[in-house]
């Protein structure tokens, strides 16, 4: 093959390669190939590894789901598990069950992102933006058929960031059977502590709404005036977190949430 080199340019590498090795050019073309070749690894890991990250993420997904209706088994395998659930898109404003997508694909996140497929919202106290019109929800039903559970996707802002998770609700569509978040960005020991088993056990049981109906989960310090079953302890040291959680479950759970779907499930129309 020629050799393309100019003589000028031979002479330069000659006179590059002939340098001390500690000598600052050689020093700085070293560091400089270090990092091209580190920062070439790194993004092709990042982008081999973008599957399985997705994958990875989808089954914390499907194990939280799994959890919150209380029926995850490590043992078991997660998609197997999975199957329990019937996956539904809600129409929000409606509160019912659209076939215009594919509920096993649907993707929350995106639609709410998406202006064809969401709202941006006057009134925020969630703090979240933008409202997808659309949002998937899980049912469960027993061995007979009947309506067990529903499991609700729901999310907001806390102190640091966006907590997303999912309330379980009883088939009546007003006691609560289970709440979790599976991502945010609080602090551990402040806010993360919405992962305290100890914590999450306390909306077990929980009613949402009073027997006239009013919406009454409290997430507070002290219990609301309709009462102890409508109320979830603070977390210690986390007041903002606490306002968050308490912001997002009431804005979910009312009428610009799941206020429509709900008034269907006591109807019996789910
Ligand atoms: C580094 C740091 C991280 C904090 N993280 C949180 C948090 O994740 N959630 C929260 O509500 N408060 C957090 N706080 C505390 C808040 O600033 C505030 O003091 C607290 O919410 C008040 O809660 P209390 O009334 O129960 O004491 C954090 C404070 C510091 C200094």
């Amino acid at each position: 093959m020629p050799d393309d080199n100019t003589p000028q340019q031979q002479g330069a590498l000659r006179r590059f390669l002939a340098l001390p090795t500690d000598s600052v050019p050689k020093t700085i073309f070293i560091a400089v190939a270090v990092c091209l070749v580190a920062s070439m690894v790194v993004s092709a890991a990042a982008v081999a590894l973008r599957p399985l990250q997705e994958v990875n993420a989808l089954k914390d997904k499907q194990i939280n789901i799994l959890q919150v209706a209380g029926i995850y088994d490590p043992n078991e395998d997660v998609v197997t598990a999975f199957q329990a659930f019937e996956p539904h898109v809600l129409e929000l404003a409606t509160g019912t069950f659209t076939d215009e997508f594919d509920a096993s694909i649907f993707d929350d996140r995106a639609a709410a992102d998406n202006p064809e497929t969401s709202v941006a919202l006057d009134h925020d106290p969630a703090g979240i933006g933008r409202q997808s019109r659309y949002v998937t929800v899980y049912l469960l039903r027993d061995d007979a058929g009947a309506l067990d559970k529903v499991i609700l996707p729901l999310h907001g802002y806390g102190l640091w960031s966006t907590l997303y998770g999912f309330i379980a609700l009883e088939a009546n569509g007003n006691d609560i059977y289970g709440l979790q978040f599976y991502d945010h960005g609080e602090t551990p020991g402040l806010g993360a502590e919405v992962d305290n088993p100890r914590w999450k056990a306390l909306w077990s049981g929980k009613q949402l709404a009073d027997a006239d109906g009013n919406l009454q989960i409290s997430v507070s310090k002290t219990p609301p005036a309709a009462g102890a079953h409508h109320h979830v302890d603070a977390l210690a040291g986390a007041t903002l977190t606490t306002v968050g959680v308490h912001n997002l479950v009431n804005f979910w759970m009312g009428e610009a949430g799941y206020g429509p779907f709900l008034e269907n499930l006591k109807a019996g129309n789910v």
